[in-house]
């Protein structure tokens, strides 16, 4: 009785170890060949000289378009000479209604003490935005800044005595 147990115990031993023996030699088969290394052509990127041509031809300060009091006449009579008037007398059709009365532009005295851009908030933000006349109507939503530097460069015109920067 042992002696057959023995016997199968070293056969299934032996088994086993063969199997072993075989797997093993059956993984470490056929290493990969080394690939030869495909040499990538490391060719260093021609460095190019960056050309920073900053040309410097910036616009000497952009300070906006010189005001032109021609187009700011047509302008002007669009939407200021119902009430200013005209020539900035303050004589238009709409200026009998109001009190305080429209300002008159023509009047030298009164207009060439005020800046510029005192005019220009008058003129886009309308009197309320400077403790006046609220009928001082903004007209910021219906004249760009430049076309309002227009309208101011004609009122100067119409001041007597005449305006001085
Ligand atoms: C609906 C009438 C009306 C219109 C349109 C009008 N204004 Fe006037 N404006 C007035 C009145 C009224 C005053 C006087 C406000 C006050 O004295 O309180 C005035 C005053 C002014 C003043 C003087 C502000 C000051 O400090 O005394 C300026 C400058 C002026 N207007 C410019 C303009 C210009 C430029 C336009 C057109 C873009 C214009 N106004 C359109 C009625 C008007």
């Amino acid at each position: 009785m042992s002696a057959i147990l023995r016997f199968t115990l070293s056969t299934a031993v032996a088994t086993a170890l063969a199997l072993f023996a075989f797997g093993c030699g059956e993984q470490s088969e056929a290493p990969a060949p080394p690939k030869p290394a495909k040499e990538a052509p490391a060719q260093p990127a021609a460095k190019a000289p960056a050309p920073v041509e900053k040309a410097d031809t910036a616009p000497a300060e952009s300070e906006a378009v010189e005001a032109d009091p021609a187009a700011g006449k047509a302008d002007y009579q669009i939407f200021c000479a119902s009430c200013h008037g005209p020539t900035g007398d303050g004589d238009g059709p709409v200026a009998q209604a109001l009190d305080p009365k429209p300002a008159r532009h023509s009047d030298g005295n009164f207009m060439n003490p005020l800046e510029d851009d005192y005019l220009f908030k008058v003129i886009k933000f309308g009197g309320a935005s400077v403790g006046k006349s609220p009928m001082m109507a903004p007209v910021g939503g219906s004249l760009s800044d430049q076309q309002i530097r227009n309208v101011i460069a004609f009122i100067r015109s119409l001041a007597n005595p005449p305006y001085q920067p």
